[in-house]
């Protein structure tokens, strides 16, 4: 009896995976970030540009800026810029997810 239980069990179909449930990188970005950085990453916003905020889609931004860079800045924000952390609004899954995106900016 055990033994045709785990033969079905072996068989049957690889469940899908459980929804991840972080809310898309765009949403966090559109709701937090592109009043500075606008929707496009160059942050050629009013704010953006008299924050001086940098523009994501340089290839030099990207090339010198790593990974634990803009999980940093994101958190803890970058002293005495505009640039504050969201370390209290968003998780540190939601600012992970945020990585991948700033990098899209670059490959456009
Ligand atoms: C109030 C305006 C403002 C908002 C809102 C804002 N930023 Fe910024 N951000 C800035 C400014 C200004 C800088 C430049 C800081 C500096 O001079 O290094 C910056 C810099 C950055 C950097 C670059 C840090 C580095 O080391 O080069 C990243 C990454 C970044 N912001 C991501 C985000 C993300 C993601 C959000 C939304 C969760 C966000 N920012 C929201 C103004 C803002």
């Amino acid at each position: 009896m055990i033994a045709l239980v785990l033969a079905l069990l072996a068989q049957a179909p690889v469940p899908s995976p459980a929804p991840i449930q972080t809310q898309p990188a765009k949403e966090i970005f559109e709701k937090h970030c592109t009043l500075c950085h606008g929707a496009d990453g160059r942050s050629q916003t009013k704010k953006g540009k008299q924050y001086k905020a940098p523009d994501f889609t340089t290839a030099k931004w990207q090339r010198t800026t790593t990974d634990d860079e803009i999980a940093d800045a994101i958190t803890n924000g970058v002293p005495k810029t505009k640039m504050k952390g969201f370390r209290e609004k968003l998780s540190p899954e939601q600012i992970r997810t945020l990585i991948p995106y700033l990098r899209a900016f670059g490959k456009k």
